[in-house]
């Protein structure tokens, strides 16, 4: 590509009866030569010659102008020649019919003469223009690498699995120098957005409404980055987007996040629907978290069965008992033995800093390191990293000892509470 400010070179093309010395200028050669912003070519549309012109020289667009024949024809010619170069079809105003037909074999624009000059100068622009946003965005980095994925499930509504998830990914990008996201495909009951105290409109339907030029940039600009540095999608606050969307879609956002991140947490709704199996099917990694209560342990039992017959290897399933030390809680060996599953990580049952971590907006293992739980999850996350191959980069000790990511951070619950307020109706006395 020439150095900017480069002339768009455009390369009309004629039928030999059409042009020559002896015959009337085109309108189109009229139109685009005097635009000093334009190098304007010509050339030959006849049979074989039109394709050898797009072959030979670096053109920006080209123009099917005056020919004798089906234009449809040379397009298809000029098109497999040189398929990501824009076609501009002029037609008479009698060729209606054909300009469908013109635009399916491959011509981006079509106009009908007469025009007006500034008409075919702003086609040429508007069509050179979309062409390099569609170069700029191809040209990003391609949604290619392989991250790896790890959804957490609960068994039931209630035991945790956002608090798990939530945690998980703040430490997985804490303790590791990898790219990490959070996306909640519990779209139609998902919290993470009010788990982290993110305010904001995007979601993974903004994803979805972007499927077929999805691209790194546009993921990274619909995600929040949360100050942990993990890149945050949450579900829709909308019912009525969050139903819009099918469990295809959301396994082509979660393929999408694997290709643009290198771990990427999803958490699901506690009933399978098809958001969850979608994300399920492509785990690496799946944390089933339940209570030790029969209710929970019961779906438990019943998400172990379907990970089964979905042929998962027991150890992609790790089994997270959360507050496993809560009074009347089921014994740890019966629970076990009636699941025929070993729990990976057991987490205790720690009200007040999961309060305060609530009301603030904040993971645990920021605002509370040092508590029960904050010292267990971060142990959790730093387990998992080691499972998945992610080097540790930051010194955390399984105790929260130690500085950097675990210092306790000062304590703000102001902006939670403004978002409490901002839920009571306006006429609320
Ligand atoms: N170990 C724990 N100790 C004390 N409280 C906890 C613990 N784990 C979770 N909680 C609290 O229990 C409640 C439910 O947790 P969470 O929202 O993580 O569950 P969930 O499985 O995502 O629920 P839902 O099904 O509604 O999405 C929250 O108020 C959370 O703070
Ligand atoms: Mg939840």
């Amino acid at each position: 590509m020439s150095a900017s400010p480069a002339k768009l070179r455009v390369l009309v093309l004629r039928d030999a009866g059409f042009g020559g010395a002896n015959e009337t200028e085109s309108e189109v050669v009229a139109a685009l030569g005097s635009d000093s912003s334009i190098r304007l070519l010509e050339g030959a549309a006849g049979y074989g010659e039109a394709a050898r012109s797009v072959q030979n020289q670096e053109l920006d667009l080209v123009i099917v102008d005056e020919v004798a024949g089906d234009p449809t024809t040379v397009i298809e010619q000029i098109e497999h020649a040189a398929p990501e170069l824009p076609i501009v079809v002029v037609l008479d105003e009698d060729q209606a019919m054909i300009a469908q037909a013109c635009m399916l074999a491959g011509a981006r624009a079509y106009l009908f003469r007469p025009f007006d000059p500034a008409d075919i100068v702003e086609v040429v622009r508007q069509v050179c223009s979309k062409e390099e946003r569609r170069r700029a965005r191809t040209n990003t980095k391609p949604l290619t690498q392989a991250g790896r994925l790890i959804v957490v499930h609960g068994s039931k509504g209630g035991v945790g699995a956002t608090t798990v998830a939530v945690n998980l990914a703040v430490t997985l990008a804490k303790t590791t120098d990898q790219r990490v996201a959070l996306v909640d495909v519990n779209l139609l009951g998902g919290d993470t957005d009010v788990a982290l105290n993110i305010v904001t409109d995007n979601s993974i339907a903004d994803v979805v409404a972007h499927l077929r030029e999805l691209d790194n940039s546009l993921l990274d600009d619909t995600m929040i980055r949360h100050p942990s540095g993990v890149f945050v999608l949450p579900a829709p606050s909308q019912l009525e987007r969050a139903e819009a969307i099918g469990g295809h879609e959301t396994a082509m956002v979660l393929a999408a996040c694997r290709a643009n991140f290198d771990l990427v947490v999803v958490v699901t709704s506690s009933r399978p629907d098809e958001h969850a199996l979608a994300a399920l099917e492509m785990a690496d990694l799946v944390m089933l978290v339940t209570t030790p209560e029969i209710a929970a342990l019961k779906s438990a039992a019943r998400f172990l069965q379907l990970g089964h017959n979905l042929g998962f290897p027991p150890e992609k399933l790790q089994l997270v008992i959360n507050r496993l030390n809560s009074k009347n809680a089921i014994p740890l060996d019966d629970i076990e033995e009636n699941l025929h599953h070993k729990m990976s990580y057991g987490l205790p049952s720690d009200g007040e800093p999961m309060v305060e971590a609530q009301n603030a907006g904040e993971p645990v293992v920021i605002l509370r390191p040092r508590s029960r739980i904050g010292r267990e999850l971060w142990r959790v996350g730093r387990e998992v990293a080691l499972k998945l191959g992610a080097p540790i980069t930051a010194a955390v000790t399984v105790d929260g000892a130690t500085a950097d990511p675990i210092q306790e951070p000062k304590r703000s619950r102001f902006a939670l509470l403004a978002r409490f307020r901002s839920l009571r109706p306006a006429t609320a006395p």
